[in-house]
């Protein structure tokens, strides 16, 4: 599904200064993967998410999705892929305050321009998947912060991607919420979408059978065939399609 060559990111915040982000990452992930990327602050993981969700290219090297050269595409195209292929879940989850869950999940439906009937249907459809089928009226603020960020994941979700990215979906998320979104991932990957997303912490990377260590840009640890250990959860209270 995914494969990068020789990827590296060097941003130029000034005239004379250059931060070399990632320094050559050659990685595959295969469809229905699902795929932890821990390492240190400012090790690179985002930068890594932000090339794979096609919201940034490579400096060098390629990047192919599905067989498609992103590097080489003008940011239309780029724009295409996201829409068609990627659905992105931030740490500070991005809901706008003033629009309650079932309009936050309709937002990139309206982009994209779905008629209202379609996209009330699909909306409420997502967040029954992630559970919140009672909150469909709420705002961001009337709800908890691991509900907000199930809102977050529904919102991704709409448009069917078949990969999901999350960068530290779980950071601002208690045990209990961190571990119902990870249930939610789960069943999400059962249905056969990838997943690739960053954490910190250990026992969430371990619900994952691959866990990709960066480490001043570069991949220090590729472990592929671990099992995953945290195998006994409760469902997330997601529907199969
Ligand atoms: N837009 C930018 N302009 C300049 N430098 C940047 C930019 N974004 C990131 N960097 C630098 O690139 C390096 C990698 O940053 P990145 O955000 O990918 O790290 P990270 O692993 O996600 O860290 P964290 O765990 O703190 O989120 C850091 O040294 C950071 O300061
Ligand atoms: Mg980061």
């Amino acid at each position: 599904m995914i494969r990068l060559e020789g990827v590296s990111k060097i941003y130029r915040p000034g005239r004379e200064i250059t931060v070399p982000a990632l320094r050559g990452i050659t990685l595959e992930v295969i469809k229905g993967e699902f795929v932890s990327i821990m390492g240190s602050s400012g090790s690179g993981k985002s930068t890594l998410m932000h090339i794979i969700g096609c919201l940034d290219r490579p400096t060098e090297g390629s990047y192919f999705l599905d067989d498609n050269e992103i590097s080489e595409k003008g940011d239309n195209d780029l724009a295409e892929f996201r829409n068609k292929y990627i659905g992105f879940v931030f740490q500070s989850f991005n809901l706008l305050p003033r629009l309650n869950a079932l309009e936050n999940v309709e937002l990139p439906m309206i982009y994209r321009g779905a008629r209202v009937s379609e996209r009330r249907k699909r909306a409420a459809y997502a967040l029954e998947m992630v559970g919140l089928s009672d909150r469909l009226r709420h705002r961001p603020a009337e709800l908890s912060g691991g509900q907000q960020q199930r809102v977050a994941i529904a919102r991704a979700l709409v448009g069917e991607p078949s990969l999901f990215l999350a960068d530290e979906p779980t950071g601002n998320l208690d045990s209990k919420s961190s571990e119902e979104v990870m249930g939610i991932f789960r069943e999400l990957n059962e249905q056969g979408i990838t997943i690739i997303f960053v954490t910190h912490e250990e026992d969430i990377a371990a619900f994952t059978k691959r866990v990709i260590r960066l480490r001043d840009g570069l991949v220090i640890e590729d472990q592929k065939n671990g099992e995953p250990k945290a195998d006994n959860l409760k469902s997330g209270g997601v529907r199969a399609r």
